[in-house]
């Protein structure tokens, strides 16, 4: 019998790559080269199924030039990259890579909140320049973590795991909005309480957005919200770029309307806008909020044993349109 051919589009840990070839034909990108929409499209000809990441764009163009493609495996919790109506209308299955990251990515949201809350970043930066010649009573003060109002929005599996550092480690009061309120048996070991929007913005101490991309969350954060926040707040983004307006928030930074912020995404990454660059209180990394190795070989492993589910008759574990099973 004939092996499913499969695309891996990005480069991947060697032992996840071996473990495909032994169910599929496999076609990879060992240079890691960034593929046009074109290129992905014409090397997915003839595959059934495509391993991909959050960076590769999924959509119906892709999908009409090839009819035969079966499955969408993304290594990523998210996947607005993918046009999941789209796969689902053409009966293609879409999974995702939820639960193995939660843990790690809410360390790095909490560490990232706590680098612009003490300016650690700034203070890095400084000392490496060579202007560090004194101590200063007033020198890179910042705003306390502990004890403070943490507002929590988009509060899924990484928000809460991010509301349990704060709560339980750092003693913090927790606010948090969501579309639905949790069951309170989720809330209330946290003491967190849900608020509306605004409110979120104008009481929290520390911002960080943790909630999905979608078309409704573009720009859910932008002047008008930051214009609501304390002075000496600070925002965090592990979600996705696109959720806050960055040449609004780089203004708001220069202006210094909040006191810092930090970002593991942007808008267009990785391109980053030019006015966050520019000033000091900002902590930017490269989308490494899932970055351990344990984590990204686990996610890296959890898209195979979907593709490997999908495509040799399996029960793929975490399914993003499942309906798609149903009708197979
Ligand atoms: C990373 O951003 C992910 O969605 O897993």
């Amino acid at each position: 019998m004939t092996r499913p051919a499969v695309l891996v589009a990005r480069a991947v840990f060697p032992e996840v790559l071996a473990r495909l070839r032994t169910h599929f034909e496999v076609d990879d990108n060992p240079d890691d080269v960034i593929w046009s929409p074109g290129e992905l499209s014409q090397r997915l000809r003839g595959k059934a199924g495509a391993y991909v990441t959050g960076s590769e764009r999924v959509d119906a163009a892709l999908l009409d030039a090839n009819p035969q493609l079966r499955a969408v495996c993304n290594m990523a919790v998210g996947y607005n990259n993918i046009d999941v109506d789209a796969c689902t209308e053409r009966g293609v299955l879409v999974t995702n890579t939820p639960d193995v990251l939660t843990e790690t990515t809410a360390d790095f949201g909490f560490a990232l909140m706590m680098a612009a809350a003490r300016r650690m970043a700034e203070g890095e930066h400084y000392l490496r320049a060579g202007r560090w010649t004194k101590w200063r009573y007033d020198m890179f003060t910042g705003s306390d973590v502990h004890g403070a109002t943490l507002g929590i929005l988009g509060m899924g599996r990484i928000g809460q795991g991010i509301a349990r550092r704060g709560a339980l480690g750092f003693g913090m009061r927790v606010i948090y909005h969501n579309r639905s309120r949790l069951d309170p048996a989720v809330e209330q070991p946290l003491g967190a309480r849900w608020v509306d929007k605004d409110t979120l913005f104008r009481e929290a101490d520390h911002v960080v957005l943790v909630l999905p991309y979608s078309p409704a969350a573009h720009h859910a954060v932008g002047a008008r919200e930051i214009a609501l926040m304390k002075p000496t707040a600070t925002l965090t983004n592990v979600a996705r770029g696109g959720i806050v307006d960055d040449a609004a928030l780089a203004q708001a930074l220069r202006e210094q309307r909040i006191a810092a912020a930090a970002l593991d995404v942007f808008e267009g990454e990785p391109k980053v806008h030019p006015g966050l660059l520019e000033v000091p209180n900002v902590v930017l990394t490269p989308h490494i909020a899932s970055a351990t190795v344990a984590t990204r070989r686990a996610m890296a492993d959890l898209a195979a044993d979907n593709l490997i589910a999908a495509l040799t008759g399996g029960v793929p574990p975490t399914p993003v349109n499942p309906q798609v099973l149903g009708g197979r």
